[in-house]
Protein backbone atom coordinates (compact mmCIF):
# COMPACT_ATOMS: atom_id res chain seq x y z
CA UNK A 1 0.00 0.00 0.00
CA UNK A 2 1.35 3.47 -0.81
CA UNK A 3 -0.06 6.72 -0.31
CA UNK A 4 -2.98 7.98 -2.33
CA UNK A 5 -4.46 11.51 -3.16
CA UNK A 6 -7.54 12.10 -1.21
CA UNK A 7 -8.14 15.65 -1.76
CA UNK A 8 -6.82 18.82 -3.15
CA UNK A 9 -4.93 21.24 -0.92
CA UNK A 10 -6.95 23.97 -2.49
CA UNK A 11 -10.04 22.82 -1.47
CA UNK A 12 -9.35 22.75 2.15
CA UNK A 13 -10.44 25.69 4.54
CA UNK A 14 -8.24 26.85 7.47
CA UNK A 15 -9.61 25.34 10.48
CA UNK A 16 -12.15 22.86 9.20
CA UNK A 17 -11.98 19.54 9.24
CA UNK A 18 -13.10 17.29 6.29
CA UNK A 19 -14.23 14.10 6.70
CA UNK A 20 -12.42 11.26 4.00
CA UNK A 21 -12.29 7.28 3.84
CA UNK A 22 -9.02 6.05 2.44
CA UNK A 23 -9.52 1.97 1.75
CA UNK A 24 -12.53 1.98 4.04
CA UNK A 25 -10.88 4.31 6.90
CA UNK A 26 -12.17 7.34 7.62
CA UNK A 27 -10.17 10.56 8.07
CA UNK A 28 -10.59 13.79 9.61
CA UNK A 29 -8.38 16.45 7.79
CA UNK A 30 -7.59 19.44 8.87
CA UNK A 31 -5.16 22.35 7.71
CA UNK A 32 -4.08 24.11 10.63
CA UNK A 33 -4.25 28.24 11.57
CA UNK A 34 -0.08 27.28 10.67
CA UNK A 35 -0.67 25.41 7.51
CA UNK A 36 0.29 22.25 8.38
CA UNK A 37 -2.53 19.45 7.15
CA UNK A 38 -2.83 16.66 9.52
CA UNK A 39 -5.05 13.29 9.27
CA UNK A 40 -6.67 11.53 12.34
CA UNK A 41 -9.05 9.29 12.78
CA UNK A 42 -12.37 10.11 12.17
CA UNK A 43 -14.00 8.46 14.75
CA UNK A 44 -14.09 9.47 18.31
CA UNK A 45 -13.11 6.58 20.98
CA UNK A 46 -15.64 7.57 23.76
CA UNK A 47 -18.31 6.97 20.53
CA UNK A 48 -19.77 6.62 17.54
CA UNK A 49 -19.15 10.04 16.52
CA UNK A 50 -17.79 11.35 13.92
CA UNK A 51 -14.59 13.96 15.24
CA UNK A 52 -14.80 15.71 11.17
CA UNK A 53 -18.29 17.00 12.76
CA UNK A 54 -16.66 18.83 15.49
CA UNK A 55 -14.58 21.82 16.34
CA UNK A 56 -10.53 22.97 15.16
CA UNK A 57 -9.32 25.11 18.07
CA UNK A 58 -5.48 25.38 17.43
CA UNK A 59 -3.99 21.68 16.95
CA UNK A 60 -7.09 20.57 18.44
CA UNK A 61 -10.24 18.73 17.09
CA UNK A 62 -13.06 18.77 19.53
CA UNK A 63 -15.91 16.26 19.62
CA UNK A 64 -19.43 17.95 19.54
CA UNK A 65 -20.90 15.04 21.49
CA UNK A 66 -19.05 15.37 24.95
CA UNK A 67 -16.44 17.76 24.72
CA UNK A 68 -13.21 15.46 24.48
CA UNK A 69 -10.56 17.39 22.38
CA UNK A 70 -8.17 15.62 20.66
CA UNK A 71 -4.58 16.18 19.65
CA UNK A 72 -3.86 16.51 15.49
CA UNK A 73 0.11 15.94 16.57
CA UNK A 74 -0.74 12.75 18.46
CA UNK A 75 -4.35 11.98 18.40
CA UNK A 76 -4.61 11.75 22.25
CA UNK A 77 -7.80 13.12 24.14
CA UNK A 78 -6.66 16.25 26.14
CA UNK A 79 -10.17 15.95 28.35
CA UNK A 80 -12.10 13.12 29.40
CA UNK A 81 -14.56 11.49 28.74
CA UNK A 82 -12.75 10.38 25.74
CA UNK A 83 -9.09 8.61 26.93
CA UNK A 84 -8.27 6.65 24.43
CA UNK A 85 -6.26 8.47 21.60
CA UNK A 86 -6.98 7.81 17.64
CA UNK A 87 -4.54 6.87 14.88
CA UNK A 88 -2.39 9.69 13.49
CA UNK A 89 -1.06 9.20 9.89
CA UNK A 90 1.09 10.69 8.17
CA UNK A 91 0.27 13.51 5.47
CA UNK A 92 2.43 14.27 2.01
CA UNK A 93 2.00 17.40 -0.08
CA UNK A 94 3.08 17.53 -3.51
CA UNK A 95 2.10 20.52 -5.22
CA UNK A 96 -1.58 20.74 -4.84
CA UNK A 97 -2.11 16.85 -3.99
CA UNK A 98 -2.96 15.96 -0.33
CA UNK A 99 -1.34 11.85 -0.46
CA UNK A 100 -2.50 9.65 2.67
CA UNK A 101 -1.42 6.26 3.48
CA UNK A 102 -4.07 4.41 5.60
CA UNK A 103 -1.82 1.74 6.06
CA UNK A 104 0.70 3.75 8.33
CA UNK A 105 0.37 5.48 11.31
CA UNK A 106 2.75 8.03 12.87
CA UNK A 107 4.81 7.19 15.67
CA UNK A 108 3.62 9.10 18.88
CA UNK A 109 5.33 9.65 22.02
S1 LIG B 1 -18.64 10.73 21.74
FE1 LIG B 1 -16.89 12.01 21.56
S2 LIG B 1 -16.57 12.77 23.59
FE2 LIG B 1 -18.33 11.47 23.77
Amino acid sequence: MSAQKVLNLSDLEQDTAVRVEVDGVPMAVVLDGEGVVHAIGDTCTHGDISLSDGFVEGDTLECWAHGSAFSLRTGRPLNLPAYEPVPVYEVTIDGDDVLIDPTVTKAVD
